[in-house]
């Protein structure tokens, strides 16, 4: 699918398969660029002779691909809160995620309306599928956060933009750098450049407002000082870049890394709760671990005695404590309350119920 071709007759809109550097080595455009008739005579007077491109996407194939992509994902996340949230007893609670869909939806709706979002989306889709999935799972997990804090709607909607748009930056960075386990110090500092780099592409490349920018810049601040690019602290930190960070690190262990396999939900819930206070604001976690369910209905979990059981009901809001059934061990076959034996508790997730066997 990617063709080399010389650089001044490439076809317009035809997207960038890889980065473009001008006579002194610095990068001027980043895979996931289209190619206009600016940029081509631009690469033209640079010198550079052939590139590597991808055919264009057509508008049809943006709105067919891209659409029913985000919103698949959008309602499998929806399913996983309805049955966290929703299930056991509580009524009210199953109609509150009527109204979260319902918001989330027309939230997004609105924004895959906007020629230039779907334009920038479907080229970092082509460039870099990774970037484009991770990219979509933040922003549903960010907005699902940012409704069950009940967030104004013009928040909401500043914080849909900025969670899709946060690691575009990443495009700058060389891939075997970010594929990479063990950095060295300069390639951390590479990584570490990656919030600004989006800032500044989105800055001069899109129509954002200054919030949504904000937000993109500091995704990576952490609420104790620790994270970058500029140290900042607690409150300091907009308040949509410290969603967008939570929904961040949830998004990245929970899928596989080329240098890493994905960790389970309940290894992410539990690391996300030992940094409230730390890396994450502690208000944001309590209400973020609310949302997720470490031992959804048919995982397969360890008992604190050996034995293997597999979650046959949750007892919401005890997530950790849910009705099991044991699979082996003395007690095979019994259905066992947690929230009634108290001795009784899981270790690990064995296998999360949507892990293929
Ligand atoms: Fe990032």
């Amino acid at each position: 699918m990617i063709k080399e071709v010389k650089a001044n007759y490439a076809e317009e809109n035809s997207i960038l398969a890889d980065p473009v550097y001008d006579r002194q080595g610095k990068m001027i455009y980043p895979p996931g660029t289209a190619v206009t008739i600016f940029n081509r005579t631009q690469m033209y007077m640079e010198g550079v002779e052939t590139i590597r491109v991808y055919p264009r996407m057509l508008d049809y194939q943006k709105q067919e691909i891209i659409r029913p992509e985000i919103q698949e994902k959008l309602s499998a996340q929806m399913r996983q809160l309805v049955r966290i949230r929703g299930t056991d007893s509580d009524a009210n609670q199953e109609f509150k995620i009527y109204e979260v869909r319902a918001m989330m939806t027309s939230v997004v709706e609105d924004f895959l309306k906007e020629e230039a979002v779907m334009e920038k989306l479907a080229n970092m889709r082509t460039a870099y599928e990774y970037l484009y999935q991770h990219s979509v799972g933040v922003m549903i997990n960010a907005m699902l956060l940012g409704t069950s804090l009940g967030i104004s709607k013009t928040q909401l909607k500043s914080l849909g933009r900025a969670a899709i748009f946060h690691d575009i930056g990443m495009l700058f960075i060389p891939l075997e750098i970010m594929e990479k386990q063990r950095l060295s110090k300069d390639e951390y500092q590479i990584i570490k450049s990656h919030p600004l780099k989006s800032y500044l592409f989105l800055k001069d490349n899109a129509n954002l407002d200054q919030s949504i920018l904000r937000a993109i810049l500091e995704h990576h601040e952490r609420w104790d000082g620790s994270g970058y690019p500029n140290e900042k602290e607690g409150d300091k930190i907009d308040e949509n870049a410290q969603i967008i960070g939570l929904a961040d690190t949830f998004d990245s262990m929970i899928n596989e890394r080329p240098y890493r396999k994905a960790y389970s939900v309940s290894e992410v819930h539990e690391f996300i709760m030992s940094q409230a206070g730390t890396q994450f604001n502690p208000k944001l976690v309590k209400e973020f671990i609310r949302n997720i369910n470490p031992y959804p209905i048919n995982t397969l979990v360890e008992m604190n005695d050996g034995s293997s059981a597999v979650v046959i009901k949750t007892n919401t809001p005890y997530h950790t404590r849910p009705v099991i059934k044991a699979v082996n061990g003395p007690l095979r076959g019994k259905h066992i309350n947690l929230l009634e034996k108290r001795s009784f508790t899981i270790i690990k997730t064995l296998k999360d119920p949507g892990d293929h066997i």
